[in-house]
């Protein structure tokens, strides 16, 4: 394996990937691709982009499925909508349409057979070129103080090495998601010896889960080429990172956030209802609303 080629290069471009299935949230899913689930009132993948512009990133490429045209849509200026609140005097509602659109460059390609999240990043390969670049899994949702690509991109810059977001999970999550083998180099930084998907109990190293951000460099794609499909016949973005961390190196940053999982029924319920707490125009009649209604539970 030649040494990393993309040391050093400022970090501008992440790859969502956004083309999954989402069998756990069918019926809904059939129709609605779960980044496009709402968050109170905007999709999922809105907040995505939001934690990129606010990491410095400049260039977005998400990999959609069949939904491609509702995701260029929420995108675009909506210049229909613009026109009709200008209206019924709600104009100062318009900026905060157009800061939307206005965030980072938003560039779609589509999956053409859903084979696993390894297989998607590959659709990336043209965009990337040979500069590292952030992947925010679609369904992996992250309210933090510094935006979780940020902490990530830090370390990178200071370890130049391939680098994942990773939070200490109970047994029942590392069994379904990854399990990592790691060294501590510094507080909440780690050094990554090897890793494996989906571990049977006696197979876990460590409670250390990969949640949902990911920096990679361009070295991922001749791995993802060449790997056989992994746990459920699928080309599995895990399996080449373990190659990499084991040839290349690889660091890992326990992350300051609170992660949710959009693509289970119940992490949707819950990130709407925390957020619908916070939210600055909702929150206090929610609030009020939750504290009756949890009294007749
Ligand atoms: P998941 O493994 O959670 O997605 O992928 P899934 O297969 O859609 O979910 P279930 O298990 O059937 O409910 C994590 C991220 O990778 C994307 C998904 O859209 C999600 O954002 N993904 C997954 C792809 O883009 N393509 C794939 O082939 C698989």
């Amino acid at each position: 394996m030649s040494a990393v080629t993309s040391k050093n290069k400022k970090i501008t471009k992440a790859v969502i990937p956004a083309a999954g299935l989402g069998t756990r949230m069918l019926p809904i899913s059939r129709a609605v691709p779960k980044e496009m689930l709402p968050i109170v009132d905007k999709p999922a993948i809105s907040y995505l982009v939001e934690e990129c512009a606010a990491s410095g990133i400049k260039d977005i490429l998400i990999i959609t499925g069949r939904s491609k045209t509702m995701m260029e849509d929420y995108f675009d200026y909506s210049l229909e909508y613009e026109a009709k609140l200008k209206e019924s005097g709600r104009e100062d509602e318009i900026p905060e349409l157009r800061r939307i659109a206005d965030l980072c460059n938003i560039h779609y390609i589509r999956q053409l057979e859903t084979k696993g999240l390894g297989h998607a990043i590959t659709f990336a390969h043209t965009f990337v070129g040979d500069d590292p670049f952030v992947v925010l899994y679609g369904d992996d949702i992250i309210f933090s103080e510094k935006p979780v690509v940020k902490q990530i991109i830090e370390a990178y810059e200071k370890y130049n090495l391939p680098t994942v977001g990773v939070k200490e999970v109970p047994v029942e999550l590392v069994m379904k998601y990854d399990s990592l083998k790691v060294h501590q180099l510094e507080e909440k930084i780690y050094k990554v010896e090897t890793m494996i998907e989906k571990p049977r109990i006696d197979q876990i190293y460590s409670h250390f889960s990969i949640l949902g951000r990911v920096l990679l460099t361009s070295e991922i794609f001749d791995i993802l080429y060449d790997l056989p499909p992994g746990a459920g016949g699928e080309i599995q973005l895990t399996d080449a990172m373990k190659i990499m961390a084991e040839t290349i190196g690889m660091i890992a940053v326990d992350f300051e956030g609170t992660r949710y999982d959009l693509g289970s029924k119940i992490g949707f319920l819950k990130v709407n209802t925390e957020q619908a707490t916070k939210n600055p125009e909702l929150g206090s009649e929610f609030r009020e609303y939750l504290k009756e209604f949890v009294k007749t539970l």
